[in-house]
Order: structure tokens, then C-alpha cells, then sequence
């Protein structure tokens, strides 16, 4: 078994951290504050080739493989996890165009998301009605001749109005099993009929927008099928498998920074008469805190090298979200416990950190569904 990372990697790993500590970490707390989508830092990244890392090179992709995005996405979220999220997304976007476009869509529009023509992209599956349960989606789409005709809402959609491009899913046969009447479809931004809604008011996550979709009467070619009709469900069930590497390597990042930064604070801070440091009740929370943290590095680390061998890893990837992003939000915790009332201030990054990881439990399959992903995958044998 060899831990190694590659040069490669490290390098790469390196380059996104050296990126992280000029340009993204400066602007976190104001962007935060400001909810201010990071369109240049954005267009920065996707220069270094961050935006379609499992891309060949052919479509515009740096095509390094899983193993560096896993390492690419903690870097970045140890500086903005709303940076690491929309670039995670666009990933994600990009990844399933390019899987499950026709040619011409492809060509279309995967090149323009890893350049950052588009600024990001959006993965636009829940509706209102339904999250977690996402074979239940109500939005309809009806064949007339060379279009599909698309009615519903979408909520809850990163980057929903940043996006260049959106992937949707859409009832196509209304009379088939549950999930098996499903599609999945390219929309681009200023179709008509295709309308930004409210933005969310978020707790954090802040420079990420998250909006409502509609389709109201959306005619979209009918070229824009990803796959094809009926195979949405499982799509999107793919993709998801795939995302969640990248959020469980987004609350690793996280988790490291709010301990990262902790730990600097208690070497310095005093109380009676002696640094916070010197305390065995916080030497235990430093301790537990990295112990944990690479655990769950590990297991993110294990999901990426799967997925980048071709190996099943839906058990995998959701093992290593359920853990990684339960991991960094107690570590938030406990990094806000070792500051005290400061921790609770705007004053200091970790309230931030607290805010933002908690985000990561929910989206792309709540701690909930990755159980019941986790259990079915092992009782299934
Ligand atoms: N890979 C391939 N196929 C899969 C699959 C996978 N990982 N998971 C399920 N399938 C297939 C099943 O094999 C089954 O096919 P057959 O009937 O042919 O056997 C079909 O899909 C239906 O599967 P289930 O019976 O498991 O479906 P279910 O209705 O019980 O739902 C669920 C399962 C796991 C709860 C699923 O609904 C789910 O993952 N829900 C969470 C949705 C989610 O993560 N949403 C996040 C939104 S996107 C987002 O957050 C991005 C962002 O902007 C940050």
C-alpha cells in the first residue's frame, strides 16, 4: 500500500495552496460579509486548470485525475469554502456533460466551463417539495419535435445564477416506475422560459449564490438529453457519487483551517498565568482534532483513488462525505470551544468555519442519505 502522492499531485497541491494563501484567503471574511460571488478569483482558477480536473485535455480539462481534485478542493476551502463549493460544482457539471452529452454539446460547452467563459456551472436536481428525495421531482419535460418543452422549479441551486451552463433533471414519462421516468438535460443561461428566481438568505456559504430556478414553457433543443430518456435518475445517482468526494475534501479543508487556526491561538493566549496550550483539556481537542481530520482525509483519499482507478466507490464516496463533513463540523466546534467568547466573535475566522461546514452535512445527500447509502450498499453484499 503506498500513501505517496505523486509529484504531480504534490505539485499541484502546492500551486493550489500557494493560490489559496494570495489570493483566496485575503478576500474570504470581506466576501463573506458582503455575500460577493468571487467571479475573478474564479476566472484565476479555472487559468490554473481547476475547473475540469477528470476533463481531458481535448475538451479544455487538465485531466489530472481525482486524486489531485480531492487535495485541489481542501486547499482551496481551508481559505473559502463558497470558492470551493461553486469550483466542486463546476467540476461536477463539467464532468457529467462530458460523460453523457451528445458530441455537439459537448463541445459546446464543457471547454467554456474549464476555461471560465462560464463562471461556474449549476447541478440543478431538488425541488421545493423534495430534497432527499430526488426520484420524486416534479418538473416536467414534454418532446415536441426537435424540443423538449420544460415546466417546474428547482431550488436550492448553487451558483444558480452565475452559471453558464445548468444540468437539470426532468420527468419525461410520467407513467414509468419511480426513478425510471426520469431525464437528464443541458440548459443554458438566457433560454427563454428559463428564469433566475430569489436568491437564498444562507447562514454560510455566503460568497456562493444558491437561487430557485423555473422553467416556465422552456423549449431546449432535444440534443441537450444527456444520455438517454429514462436514465436520468441514475445520472444524477453517478454524479453524486463523484461529488461527494469533493465536499467531503471541502470539510477536510475546512476542518484543518478552523484547527489550524486554534491551535496557532491557544500557543499565544494565556489564562491563569500560563499559555491555553499547556492545558491538557485543550491538548486533548489539538490531539482528537488532527487524528480525526486525517482519518477523514484518508477516507476521502480512498474514494478519490477508486474513482480515479475505475473501481465501484459509491460506498466509498459516501462514507468519506458522511465522515469527512461530521469530522470537520465537530472540529469547527470544538476550534470555536479553545478561543471561548472570542471564538463566538466576528472577530476571529472560526465562527465563519462553523458556519460554512455546517452546509456540508446537508447538500449533495444529507449525513441521512449517505447512511442509507452506506447501509444498502453493505446489506446488498
Ligand atoms: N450509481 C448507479 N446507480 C444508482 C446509484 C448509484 N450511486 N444509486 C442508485 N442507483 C440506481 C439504483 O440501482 C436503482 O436502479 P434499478 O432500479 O435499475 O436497480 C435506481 O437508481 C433507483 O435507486 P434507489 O432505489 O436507491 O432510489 P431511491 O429513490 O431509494 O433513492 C437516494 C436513493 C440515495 C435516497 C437518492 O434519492 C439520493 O441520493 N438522494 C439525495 C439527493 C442528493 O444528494 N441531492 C443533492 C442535490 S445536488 C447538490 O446538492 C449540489 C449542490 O449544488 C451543492
Amino acid at each position: 500500500m503506498d500513501f505517496k502522492l505523486t509529484p504531480e499531485q504534490e505539485m499541484i497541491r502546492d500551486m493550489v495552496r500557494e493560490f489559496t494563501e494570495n489570493y483566496i484567503k485575503p478576500v474570504a471574511p470581506l466576501y463573506d460579509e458582503e455575500k460577493r460571488f468571487p467571479y475573478e478569483n474564479l476566472k484565476r482558477m479555472a487559468d490554473l486548470g481547476l475547473m475540469g480536473m477528470n476533463i481531458p485535455v481535448e475538451y479544455g480539462g487538465s485531466e489530472v485525475g481525482v486524486i489531485a481534485y480531492s487535495l485541489a478542493i481542501t486547499e482551496i476551502a481551508k481559505g473559502c469554502a463558497s470558492h470551493a463549493v461553486t469550483t466542486s460544482v463546476t467540476n461536477m457539471v463539467a464532468e457529467v456533460i462530458y460523460e453523457f452529452g451528445e458530441e455537439e454539446i459537448k463541445r459546446k460547452h464543457v471547454k467554456k466551463l474549464c476555461s471560465g467563459e462560464y463562471p461556474a456551472g449549476s447541478f440543478a436536481l431538488t425541488e421545493p417539495h423534495t430534497g432527499s428525495d430526488a426520484a420524486n421531482i416534479r418538473t416536467s419535460a414534454v418532446r415536441k419535435g426537435d424540443y423538449y418543452i420544460l415546466n417546474g422549479s428547482k431550488t436550492l441551486i448553487t451558483s444558480g445564477d452565475a452559471s453558464g451552463v445548468t444540468v437539470t433533471w426532468a420527468v419525461t414519462d410520467r407513467n414509468a416506475k419511480k426513478g425510471k421516468g426520469i431525464s437528464a438535460f443541458v440548459v443554458e443561461k438566457g433560454t427563454p422560459g428559463f428564469i433566475i428566481g430569489k436568491a437564498e438568505e444562507k447562514m454560510g456559504h455566503r460568497a456562493s449564490s444558491t437561487n430557485e430556478l423555473i422553467f416556465d414553457n422552456c423549449a431546449i433543443p432535444a440534443n441537450c438529453l444527456l444520455g438517454k430518456e429514462g436514465e436520468g435518475f441514475k445520472i444524477a445517482m453517478v454524479e453524486l457519487d463523484g461529488g461527494r468526494i469533493g465536499i467531503g475534501s471541502l470539510a477536510v479543508g475546512v476542518g484543518f483551517a478552523a484547527i489550524d487556526f486554534a491551535t496557532e491561538y491557544v500557543k499565544e493566549r494565556e489564562a491563569f498565568g500560563k499559555p491555553l496550550s499547556s492545558f491538557e483539556a485543550i491538548q486533548w481537542m489539538i490531539a482528537d482534532s488532527y487524528t480525526e481530520l486525517e482519518a477523514a482525509q484518508l477516507l476521502v483519499l480512498r474514494a478519490a483513488y477508486l474513482k480515479e482507478n475505475k473501481q465501484p466507490f459509491t460506498k466509498e464516496a459516501s462514507m468519506a462525505k458522511l465522515f469527512a463533513t461530521e469530522t470537520a463540523r465537530n472540529v469547527a466546534i470544538r476550534a470555536v470551544q479553545m478561543l471561548g467568547g472570542y471564538g463566538y466573535t466576528k472577530d476571529y475566522p472560526v465562527e465563519r468555519y462553523l458556519r460554512d461546514v455546517i452546509g456540508t452535512t446537508l447538500y449533495e445527500g444529507t449525513s441521512e442519505v449517505q447512511r442509507i447509502v452506506i447501509s444498502r450498499e453493505i446489506l446488498k453484499g
